[in-house]
């Protein structure tokens, strides 16, 4: 009734904004990622008779508010389809700012996924991990892969095919990403009320339905053919067409401040400069930069510059979430 499993944070390249049904987290849009190595959670679930109720302690402290309604409320289902009622013991460590735009809730909702399901006796193929992963937050549904990963909107009203799966692994393609933290806060606007305000008020949300599946299209050939120039111009796009819906949003959400600007404007120099590198944000003010491993010094070097960049953690591809000792 214990296990003990690692996931690792992803980001998208091609964004999920917007829900199609809130109830099982459905996404408006699908999605391409690249699972990142250096951002990782490990999640340890223990399910006992004797507990009162779920306990959760994240990176050494017992959380007692939402997020442990939210952890618990996750745990119901797997514990529905395995027939008991126990409790859990869940203890989360994350090696990277929880809830600062990294998505923590992708890492963190895929390393529980796994390692509850484990613990519950619960035998289940990827594609259904991600299922149940995506209920707890919808980029976790990616994490369950590692390297490049294809998460589809589906129709269905269940959910059952809106699942992710991988499209090339991480020893497929040297690839890098630098990090570069502007702030340690957590994020003003939680992805999911971000999402419903977008809906409801972005006289844009439409297009952005409506042009999803055509960036999908254009990502997954891009990647396919490893064409580095076409995989960095489309992911900058989808980043900036999110954004704009965000912006656009009454009242405007505001992701960026002033560092997460000059980072992106840095990254378009390099560019002019002949290095090719791309930006890419979530909801949230860090900024990602993704270029060839080959280029990744140079890139860090002259982001580590820029003034009130407050750290910088660099990365390669990652693999898929597993379970360990
Ligand atoms: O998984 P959520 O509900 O935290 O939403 C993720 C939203 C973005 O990170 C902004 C985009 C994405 O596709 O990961």
């Amino acid at each position: 009734m214990q296990a003990k499993a690692i996931a690792r944070s992803n980001i998208a390249l091609i964004k999920y904004w917007g829900k199609r049904r809130q109830k099982y987290n459905l996404p408006a849009v699908g999605s391409i990622s690249i699972t990142l190595d250096r951002l990782q959670t490990v999640t340890d679930v223990g399910f006992s008779s004797s507990l009162e109720k779920d306990r959760f302690t994240l990176n050494g402290h017992l959380v007692e508010n939402e997020q442990l309604e939210r952890v618990s409320r996750f745990l119901n289902l797997i514990r529905k389809k395995a027939g008991f009622n126990d409790r859990a013991q869940v203890i989360t460590t994350n090696n990277f700012p929880t809830a600062a735009g990294l998505a923590s809730s992708a890492s963190g909702f895929a390393a529980l996924t796994l390692a509850a399901c484990k613990a519950a006796g619960l035998d289940f193929t990827k594609k259904e991990l991600s299922i149940l992963a995506r209920q707890g937050s919808g980029s976790a549904a990616r994490s369950i892969y590692g390297g490049f990963v294809h998460m589809y909107r589906g129709q269905s009203e269940d959910g059952h095919d809106a699942y992710a799966e991988q499209i090339a692994t991480e020893k497929d393609w040297d690839l890098s990403v630098v990090i570069a933290i502007t702030q340690a806060l957590p994020k003003e606007t939680g992805s999911t009320s971000g999402m419903v305000k977008s809906r409801e008020t972005s006289p844009y949300y439409d297009a952005w339905v409506e042009t999803g599946e055509n960036d999908l299209k254009a990502m997954k050939a891009a990647i396919d053919r490893r064409d580095f120039t076409h995989v960095g111009q489309l992911c900058e796009y989808s980043c900036l067409k999110m954004h704009a819906l965000a912006l656009s949003t009454r009242p405007a959400i505001i992701y960026w401040n002033g560092i997460t600007l000059d980072v992106m404007h840095t990254i378009r120099q390099l560019r002019k400069e002949g290095r090719e590198v791309y930006f890419t944000i979530d909801a949230g003010p860090q900024v990602k930069a993704i270029c060839r491993t080959s280029d990744r010094q140079a890139v860090q070097d002259r982001i580590q510059q820029i003034e009130g960049i407050k750290q910088i953690l660099t990365t390669n591809l990652g693999g898929d979430a597993e379970l360990i000792d």
